[in-house]
């Protein structure tokens, strides 16, 4: 081998998003005959209690940091609670078993089950301030758009290092009452909204990635999701802020018991510092990240993207489960 075919290889160690994986899976799986059915804490229950069932059978030593539980009182798997076999590397755990639990209960597009993991100590806990203001784009935004600006001013900065017109730039938001200026700036900018009903950490993703149909998502939504989006996007090489929300004095107060800096706008090294981050996610209903769980007969197929800071890898994984297998289960 030459020394500059040599230079193409990695060191290869242990991806243990690939492991991971099972447990996004089974959430998804578990969250399947909640789908359109009214209920979603029942949704919600039923995807924590696979997740925290596979996550048992993974050698690791994983603290949850930051879960989705508190927010709206859905059954969580808790903030501190330890999770995995006890053995291996001591990590810290964002966990969202369904991120779009009412999307989830409506029948709608776009749940996904997701899992972000790193070094233990090296993740935000922001638990104490339930929303958190996000940009994220690809990595063209770096060193060009700021949290800070007009979301006018970001859009033609943006525009101008994609080499787009304003006018072709596609921004996702979520679609709440608080984001109507918001809206209302993007589109004179001369922009157009994509306005997502729920699940911000997708909009982030496909914000970050290449060729996909968002080029930033921004606005206020889940500080739980900010950081598991932060994971996503370190892997993603893509770029992203965010600044927490307090809704009121008293929860500014807070976060600020915590020792959160609640004013400081938090670059993506702030949310989870180094470079050996996790992050795994399932489809749980179709949507534009991962297709969601489908019953074929006898299988069950899932599709689920893995990626991993240290390589930047992202790989797509579809698996096929056999029904009589989980019925068993
Ligand atoms: P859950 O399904 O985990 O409750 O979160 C859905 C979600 O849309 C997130 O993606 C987003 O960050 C957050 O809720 C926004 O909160 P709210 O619905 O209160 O605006």
């Amino acid at each position: 081998m030459s020394d500059d075919s040599a230079t193409l290889f990695h060191n290869p160690d242990r991806n243990l998003a690939l492991e991971l994986v099972r447990a996004t899976e089974a959430a998804a799986i578990r969250a399947v005959p909640w789908i359109g059915k009214g209920d979603k804490n029942a949704a919600d229950k039923a995807a924590v209690d696979a997740m925290r069932a596979f996550l048992k059978t993974v050698d690791f030593d994983g603290v949850i940091v930051i879960g989705e539980g508190e927010k709206d009182e859905a059954p969580m798997l808790f903030n501190g609670e330890h999770v995995g076999s006890g053995d291996g590397p001591a990590c810290d755990i964002a966990v969202d078993p369904i991120d779009g639990t009412s999307l989830t209960a409506a029948g709608r597009s776009h749940a996904l089950s997701v899992l972000a993991v790193s070094d233990r100590g090296t993740m935000l806990d922001a638990s104490s301030v339930f929303y958190m203001d996000k940009i994220v784009t690809g990595p063209e935004g770096k060193g060009v758009v700021d949290i800070r600006k007009p979301i006018g001013e970001n859009i033609r900065a943006l525009a101008a290092a994609l080499g787009k017109d304003v006018a072709d730039m596609r921004v996702a938001v979520l679609d709440r009452p608080r984001h109507e200026q918001l809206i209302a700036d993007i589109r004179a900018a001369g922009a157009g909204t994509r306005l997502i009903l729920d699940g911000d950490v997708a909009g982030g993703i496909n914000a970050a990635r290449r060729g996909t149909r968002i080029d930033m998502c921004v606005g206020i939504g889940g500080s739980p999701e900010g950081i598991t989006t932060a994971c996503a996007v370190k892997a993603l090489g893509g770029f992203m802020q965010g600044r927490l929300a307090p809704k009121d004095d008293a929860e500014r107060a807070r976060g600020e018991a915590a020792g959160l800096d609640v004013d400081k706008v938090l670059e993506i090294e702030d949310m989870v510092s180094g470079d050996n981050t996790f992050f795994v996610a399932t489809g749980v209903t179709d949507g534009a990240l991962v297709a969601g769980v489908k019953r074929d007969g006898p299988i069950i197929r899932t599709e689920s993207i893995v990626l991993r800071s240290k390589s930047g890898t992202m790989r797509r994984i579809e698996a096929e489960h056999l029904v009589e297998k989980w019925l068993e289960a």
